[in-house]
């Protein structure tokens, strides 16, 4: 759990949680008193009509017209309140305000990806300006993921091959957590992202910020992860399903059916690009070839990236 994990509902955070808190809160004391109605009567009852003798018969009890009415109208009223009341608050979640600052998001096992109106982009961070209203229009790459923000009160299920949105409007400047709430594979309690709340002109920083050229080892460290090369090839020298990437640059190389070579930028460029042309002594052939369609910048900075992992 996050570092603002709380047993209770955490303090909400946005334009519309008070209103979601209220309906909620309203269910749970309607819940409250009746249960402790219902065990109370119970209790009474138990006692009161026990039978008290081995030869004791109950007496016919005939229907009181009054109560019945009583609790066929008072159950139907507060359920009627309940759904007058939350469909209000459904409505305005589902509707977000025309000036909304517009935020995609994809999500995939086991990570969320946000890009921004001039081109930024985060990973596992969601940047949002305050008092401003956000739409997040969110789609997934493979399964059902949900995106969870609990300081504002949102949750939407995030499908593969459709776009979905949601809206909010944070009220305080802050950090705070993100879920996934879809049972997602393996990794689903790892899906976690943090949400940055800004002041408009700290956000305007960011923004432009996140979107200033990274030297290309630094895009490369972002790429790798955001590419999923970190699901088989490691940084620290453990195999997992490819060979590590560190210490990889210059080394001799021993393939299954090549003639040896010293891992320079070529024989990376080579691996990634055609990743069946040398296929490293000891490891199966099974790296999709769809990395070709990385960009000559993105492909650069992978290159410069594999080569600072000494
Ligand atoms: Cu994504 Cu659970």
């Amino acid at each position: 759990m996050g570092d603002n994990a709380t047993f209770w509902l955490p303090e909400g955070n946005s334009t519309l949680s008070g209103e979601i808190d209220a309906v909620f809160y309203l269910v749970y004391w309607i819940s409250v008193v009746i249960f402790i109605g219902v065990v109370a009567a119970m209790a009474y009852f138990v006692i009161k009509y026990r039978r008290k003798s081995e030869t004791e018969l109950p007496p016919a009890v005939h229907v009181h017209k009054l109560m019945e009415a009583a609790w066929i109208v008072i159950p139907t009223i507060l359920c009627l309140i309940v759904f007058v009341y939350g469909f209000r608050g459904f409505v305005k979640l589902n509707t977000a305000p025309p000036n909304s600052y517009e935020i995609q998001a994809v999500a995939k096992q086991w990570l969320w990806e946000f890009s921004y109106s001039n081109g930024a982009e985060s990973i596992g961070e969601l940047h949002v300006p305050v008092d401003r209203p956000v739409r997040v229009v969110a789609s997934s790459e493979d399964v059902l993921h949900s995106f969870y923000i609990p300081v504002f009160r949102i949750k939407q299920d995030i499908l593969p091959n459709r776009y979905t949105s949601v809206w909010f409007e944070a009220t305080k400047v802050g950090e705070f957590d993100i879920l996934c709430t879809e049972y997602c594979g393996l990794q689903h309690s790892g899906m976690l992202a943090k949400v940055f709340v800004h002041s408009q002109s700290d956000f305007d920083a960011w923004l432009a910020e996140a979107n200033a050229d990274l030297p290309p080892a630094e895009l490369g460290a972002r790429l790798y992860t955001q590419n999923n090369c970190n699901t088989c090839h490691s940084t620290d020298g453990t195999s997992v399903i490819g060979p590590s990437f560190q210490g990889l640059f210059g080394k001799q190389r021993q393939f299954e059916s090549a003639p040896d070579v010293e891992a320079d930028e070529n024989y990376l460029r080579e691996s990634i690009l055609d990743p069946g042309a040398k296929i490293v002594q000891g490891f199966p052939n099974a790296m999709p070839a769809s990395y070709s369609s990385l960009s000559a910048k993105n492909l650069d900075a992978l290159v410069a990236f594999i080569k600072t992992l000494e």
